[in-house]
């Protein structure tokens, strides 16, 4: 992680339009989005998904969007899901692929938007369902857990297999761990991405390292499947020997890395006999994902700078 302010500099600037604007509408950009993202268009999604799928790599892809304002936007985000769902299966690459969506995209915030952003999901879910597909609801800022987490209930009573996001940063998220804790629950569980306050969450690297082990812990005890997303190598290696201890095969949990990071780690995890999938973003609202991306290594920041100075 930054140091803490510049993380928060940074992550403030997700949000801020005028920023947007510049960075979407610079040439200079183009090449360092192009590391995390796959494409602007679902063609370009579909040729990475069947690059990774040779690799013996599984997939999660999350068409971009978030902070809908619009309920016809939110509409959209749907039909978009709808139109990958089909394309995946008409590629023969919808079985045991896995899409993730942000209940924000799907009008969380709008008003009534709880109630809509549900519908919508449970819509989306279905349609996945129809050809294979698994959806995890990823999960945003601390004001949006209570919501999303009853939205998960929810859908997870007509389709059990839908996916939860926990942010190992949150000091609530073992008591989350607990209840989420039981056999065939999917939860994929991150450091979290977010700028939080110290009242809501860690603020200290080693404490929410700390916090992650104790989650993962919680999670394999209790007997869900959990998706163990991070890059962070030695949680890996912590993961791998609770997980072995707990005698959890391949069918039991899996490995989650986001796309265009760790890459060869990624593939020295499919040597070893592990189960890793790979987070494929893509569509042109890449501008939010793209700076948390930024906000989670120094290195990414001066690079993007040196590549806008450079040209
Ligand atoms: P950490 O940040 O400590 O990184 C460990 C090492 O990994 C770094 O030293 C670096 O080498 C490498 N690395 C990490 N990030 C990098 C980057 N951006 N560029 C280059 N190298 C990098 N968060 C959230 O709040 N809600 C969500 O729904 C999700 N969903 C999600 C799905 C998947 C599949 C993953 C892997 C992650 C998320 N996240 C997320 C993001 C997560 O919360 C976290 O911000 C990042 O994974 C970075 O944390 P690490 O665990 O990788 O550790």
């Amino acid at each position: 992680m930054l140091a803490p302010v510049l993380r928060t500099t940074l992550l403030g600037a997700a949000r801020n339009d005028a920023l947007r604007r510049v960075v979407t509408t610079s040439p200079a950009t183009r090449p360092v989005v192009a590391r995390f993202v796959a494409g602007e268009d679902l063609t370009a999604a579909v040729r990475a998904v069947r690059e990774l799928a040779g690799e013996g790599l599984r997939v999660c892809l999350d068409h971009l969007g978030e902070d809908t304002t619009s309920p016809a936007q939110a509409r959209a985000t749907v039909d978009a899901y709808r139109e990958l769902f089909a394309r995946l299966a008409a590629e023969g690459l919808a079985a045991g692929a896995e899409a993730s969506v942000k209940l924000s995209a799907l009008g969380q915030a709008l008003p009534g938007g709880r109630r809509t952003s549900t519908d919508l999901a449970a819509e989306l879910v279905a349609a996945a369902h129809e050809v294979g597909v698994l959806v995890t609801l990823d999960m945003e800022g601390s004001g949006t857990v209570d919501a999303t987490l009853g939205t998960l209930r929810e859908l997870r009573a007509r389709f059990p297999t839908v996916g939860g996001v926990l942010q190992a940063m949150l000091r609530r998220t073992e008591d989350d761990c607990r209840d989420l804790a039981h056999p065939g629950s999917r939860v994929r569980l991150v450091k979290g991405a977010y700028a939080e306050p110290a009242a809501l969450a860690h603020q200290d690297r080693a404490e929410v390292d700390r916090a992650y082990v104790r989650c993962l812990r919680v999670l394999v005890e209790g007997g869900a499947h959990p998706m163990v997303a991070t890059h962070d190598l030695r949680l890996v290696r912590i993961a791998q020997d609770l997980l072995s201890r707990a005698g959890r095969g391949p069918e039991g949990y899996e490995f989650q890395m986001l796309y265009g990071i760790r890459t060869a780690e990624q593939r020295g995890l499919v040597a070893q006999g592990a189960p890793v999938r790979v987070y494929v973003p893509y569509g042109t609202d890449w501008y939010g994902y793209f700076v948390r991306r930024l906000a989670e290594r120094p290195a990414n920041v001066a690079f993007f700078l040196r590549s806008l100075t450079t040209r």
